[in-house]
């Protein structure tokens, strides 16, 4: 019997489908916009690693924090045989969660990136082989079938990612949570919080420019699978802090006036000098926020966790 399965719910057609669909919509409207999942293949993934050791990448280590002072207190509260975490990633601060949760029976991560999720379980099950490792290669914003696994369920959705989402994407995304969640189980969720400007900024904008290849990967992304010809560096990575909003805006900008030919969609796009794409929002929140949000969607917030900075919180919800 092995330990790890992976599980694909999208078929793998359905990705160069979604992906026609996106680029198609975002590159046709104004302004020009390309959703974030898009970042993540493997050498997105390996980036964004890179990006949670930055200097400025603070919210990673506050997460960590709070992490490591509460694992016990969330592990009591939850009593969780399955721990499910949506965006898992390299799963590397979830180790803190595990440790604390020695009778697990079942770990589920759920992520776009097949290779974010082999590596993960590979260095999962070289610390606890006798855990039941079910990865599931699907988009958390999509209706998931989660496997037959013994409750309770903590449903874990770390670093921040649902500030990735639209806040009307948020809402559908909360309430299709909601709706997995079963008497007795509980989500952990992950939200950065709204600090000062420059802070923010530069945490999306690090020295080394890291941030800025990974925003410019998406372009890398969708050369390979649609046979584009953007030339990644025709663009300039920006950062910009939308205080009515509250959140830091993602955005490419091209340096000259540009064409861009998609042969798989029979598309020329062109770029004025300055015209910028929209490539990612990550939303900062308050504490009275998520609570509202989290009620909306039928969500009852029982903890509230913040690091020593009250820089990032982590909050504990179940069903109300
Ligand atoms: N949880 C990790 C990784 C956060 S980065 C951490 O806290 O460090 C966001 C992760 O979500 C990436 O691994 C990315 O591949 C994944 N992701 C982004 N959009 C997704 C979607 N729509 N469905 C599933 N996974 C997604
Ligand atoms: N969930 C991460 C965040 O909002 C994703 C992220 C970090 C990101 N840095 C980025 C996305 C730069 C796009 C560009 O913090």
């Amino acid at each position: 019997m092995s330990p790890f399965l992976l599980t694909r719910t999208l078929p793998v057609d359905a990705t160069d489908a979604a992906l026609r669909a996106d680029v198609l919509h975002g590159l046709t409207r104004r302004p020009k916009t390309l959703p974030p999942k898009w970042f993540y293949d493997a050498h997105g993934s390996d980036l964004f690693e890179e990006i949670t050791r930055l200097p400025e990448y603070y919210p990673t280590r506050a997460e960590r924090e709070i992490l490591i002072d509460r694992a016990e207190e969330i592990a009591r509260a939850s009593g969780a045989l399955t721990l499910v975490e949506l965006g898992s990633g390299s799963s590397e601060k979830t180790r803190h969660l595990l440790d604390a949760l020695p009778a697990l029976h079942s770990y589920v991560p759920v992520d776009v990136s097949e290779s974010a999720l082999r590596g993960a379980a590979e260095a999962l099950l070289a610390q606890r082989p006798g855990l039941s490792v079910h990865a599931l290669i699907a988009d958390f914003t999509g209706s998931l079938q989660l496997p037959d696994t013994p409750g309770p369920r903590l449903v874990a959705f770390l670093g921040g990612t649902i500030g990735n989402l639209l806040p009307e994407e948020r809402s559908t995304f909360l309430r299709s949570v909601r709706s997995l969640l079963s008497p007795g189980d509980a989500l952990l969720l992950g939200t950065d919080l709204v600090k000062e400007e420059k802070v923010l900024v530069d945490a999306y904008d690090d020295a080394a420019g890291v941030t800025a290849e990974f925003d410019k990967n998406v372009l890398s992304v969708v050369n390979r699978e649609l046979g584009a010809d953007f030339d990644p560096a025709d663009f300039d990575h920006v950062a910009r802090w939308d205080p009515e909003q509250e959140w830091v805006e993602m955005r490419l900008r091209a340096r000259e006036p540009l064409t861009v030919k998609i042969p798989a969609l029979d598309l020329v796009v062109s770029f004025g000098a300055g015209e910028e794409l929209r490539t990612e929002v990550s939303a900062k929140f308050r504490k009275e926020g998520v609570k509202a949000e989290l009620a909306a969607s039928g969500l009852r917030m029982d903890h509230w966790w913040t690091d020593s900075a009250g820089r990032f919180a982590l909050s504990l919800s179940t069903a109300a």
